[in-house]
């Protein structure tokens, strides 16, 4: 299968030590793995240690590659800022930071506490910012270069109903990721982000799809290349965002759903379901048959 293969050339980000805040599952794990497979080291990041210490043994044993397992919560701006030193005082150095970590959950707003809302914008919204902060902070102190690519949403720019609280923050970190790529431009520091459409994970698939709900809201249905999106597909354009042969692309959001907020998007897309017949029978009217 094309999607599942890798695009990048050999040893394209060799050198590199690229930190992926939850990086032991899910989409994080798989980026961090294609980082290792094209030379990059890595840091692996999260609240489970045994989660990112079974994903570096993976990494490691796989890829023959470098990783660090650092468990750390994006929540607490001391012990992101302690993660990070660890990081440095092994490899010397952080070259980009992938702030892919984040939380979510469905729920009619209305039926939220004030303290499940905070969570997730905690999480996603503050949590980006604490990570954001402590690694331009220290690029900008040592006079380093850095890059950011920050993981969102297609929500983040259309809104959604029923994932308030992280529609609204993955909007901010767009916001955010906007406006650092112009300010921060002046130290070298590029931000990007991608905007995935559906990618199958037990992460977002428990907790967004429960098997009710699978049934009747196949994720797939709604994209209009009729599948959701393969790991190695986004993995490469991580990559691709993260090499230096791509270094002017700055402030940029990628989608890569398969035309999937689109397809909501255009008045007429429903009109798929019309049947041939039926547009046959149309146009026999018009030319008065
Ligand atoms: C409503 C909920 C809830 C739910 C928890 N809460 N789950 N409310 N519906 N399903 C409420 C709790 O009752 C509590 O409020 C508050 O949220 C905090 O809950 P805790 O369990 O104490 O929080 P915590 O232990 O910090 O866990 C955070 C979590 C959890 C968000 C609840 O699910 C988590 O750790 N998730 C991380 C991984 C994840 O979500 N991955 C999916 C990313 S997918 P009260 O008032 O009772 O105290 C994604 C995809 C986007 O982002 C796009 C897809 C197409
Ligand atoms: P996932 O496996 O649940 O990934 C979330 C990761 O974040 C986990 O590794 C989790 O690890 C970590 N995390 C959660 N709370 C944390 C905290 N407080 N501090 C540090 N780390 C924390 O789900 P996923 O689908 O791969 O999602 C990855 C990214 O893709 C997210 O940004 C998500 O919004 C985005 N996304 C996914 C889809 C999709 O279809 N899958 C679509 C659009 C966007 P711990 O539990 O160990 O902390």
């Amino acid at each position: 299968m094309p999607y599942q293969a890798g695009i990048l050339k050999e040893n394209a980000l060799k050198g590199k030590v690229i930190l992926v805040t939850g990086g032991g599952t899910g989409l994080g794990k798989s980026m961090a793995g294609y980082f290792c497979q094209l030379g990059a080291k890595i840091i692996i990041s999260s609240r489970k240690e045994d989660v990112l210490q079974t994903t570096a043994r993976e990494f490691e044993e796989v890829y023959g590659a470098e990783v660090l397992a650092l468990p750390c919560d994006v929540r607490d701006y001391g012990a992101l800022e302690e993660m990070f030193e660890k990081g440095i005082s092994h490899f010397a150095k952080v070259d980009a930071v992938v702030n892919n970590a984040a939380a979510n959950f469905i729920s009619p707003t209305e039926r939220l506490s004030a303290n499940a809302f905070h969570t997730i914008l905690d999480i996603v919204l503050k949590g980006t910012a604490n990570m954001t902060l402590v690694a331009g902070k220290h690029w900008i102190k040592e006079g380093q270069k850095g890059n950011f690519l920050n993981i969102v949403t297609t929500y983040a720019f259309t809104g959604s109903g029923y994932v308030v609280p992280s529609a609204a923050a993955k909007a901010g970190v767009l916001a955010m990721t906007r406006s650092l790529a112009v300010e921060w431009a002046k130290y070298g520091i590029r931000s990007n982000a991608i905007a995935p459409g559906p990618f199958p994970t037990e992460g977002a698939w428990s907790r967004l799809l429960p098997e009710r709900f699978a049934e009747k809201f196949d994720p797939a249905r709604r994209v209009p290349l009729g599948r959701v999106g393969e790991h190695q597909e986004l993995a490469n354009l991580a990559a691709f965002l993260l090499a230096e042969e791509t270094g002017f692309i700055n402030g940029e959001v990628i989608t890569i759903d398969g035309g999937e907020w689109l397809k909501g998007a255009g008045q007429f897309n429903a009109f798929d379901q019309v049947p041939n017949e039926l547009w046959d029978k149309l146009s026999a009217q018009r030319k008065g048959k």
